[in-house]
């Protein structure tokens, strides 16, 4: 990994999956047959509607505790909104930013993403800037503009040395939940382009922020993906609902993964 912020991070991303009931099933699973290596550090996000009940289950076990959004505002008359002071009382280390899905259904545009990310920072939250190109922008050839603006906005009057710590994720919109992951080969272009920015706008501080692959991960990939030294973690949707599946991603082996350099 290039990130220089230590362990691999694999974050699981239930998006709207999880009833409680159905996240207890799913832990009294997955828990008894973790033991993640020393070097890795695994997260779940989970629904608001969920938190409580798995920051109780979570405590004591090698699991961190991400939210799926968050609201720039710390209180007031927003009715439905959720607040970083609120996720931090539950526990909560890490909450996704700039999700596609989000981006998508919910029209969040950069300039809110960023009020996000602050908001998160403010409230000793770390974010997980989520950036990535739709199919066409790719085949237009303009994958690395389009995914360096996001990251430039995002971190808009951030100080660097409050960014040291948080989170970026590589997730190209054309390999959420399709089945078709990128190839190590181009995810390894796509994220050496945000380091490259991240250094450039952030200094040292930017070699602290690991840049993790979304987008069809799966137990047949992981490998394959984590061999690539600028991948330093992944963001797991479908895949991380399944104690099985998660818990052979989060066994990963960098080295049965090598594949040529061409790949
Ligand atoms: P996927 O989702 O693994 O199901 O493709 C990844 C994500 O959206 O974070």
């Amino acid at each position: 990994m290039t990130g220089t912020a230590g362990k691999t991070l694999i974050l699981g991303n239930s998006k709207m999956n999880l009833t409680v009931a159905r996240a207890r099933a799913f832990l009294d699973l997955f828990l008894p047959r973790l033991s993640p290596p020393a070097d890795r550090e695994v997260v779940l996000a989970a629904p608001f509607t969920v938190l409580p009940a798995i920051s109780e289950s979570l405590r004591g076990q090698p699991v961190g505790l991400a939210a799926q959004n968050i609201f720039w505002e710390d209180e007031g008359p927003y009715t439905g909104e959720i607040s970083g002071q609120m996720l931090s009382e539950l526990g909560v280390t890490y909450v996704l930013i700039g999700h596609s899905e989000r981006r998508t259904h919910f029209q969040e545009d950069n300039r809110m993403i960023n009020r996000k990310i602050r908001a998160a920072l403010r409230n000793r939250l770390k974010p997980v800037l989520c950036v990535g190109e739709p199919e066409d922008v790719r085949a237009a050839g303009r994958a690395e503009a389009m995914v360096r603006e996001q990251v430039v906005h995002a971190l808009e009057d951030v100080p660097p040395a409050e960014a040291a710590g948080m989170v970026a994720a590589y997730e190209p919109i054309w390999a959420i939940g399709t089945g078709r992951a990128a190839s190590p080969a181009d995810a390894a272009e796509m994220h050496a382009c945000i380091r490259a920015e991240l250094d450039r706008l952030l200094g040292p501080a930017g070699g602290t922020i690991r840049i993790l692959y979304g987008g069809s991960v799966t137990p047949e990939n992981i490998d394959v993906l984590m061999a690539r030294p600028e991948i330093d973690g992944v963001l797991v949707g479908a895949a991380s609902l399944k104690a099985e599946e998660f818990l052979r991603i989060v066994e990963y082996s960098e080295n049965s993964g090598s594949l040529p350099a061409n790949r």
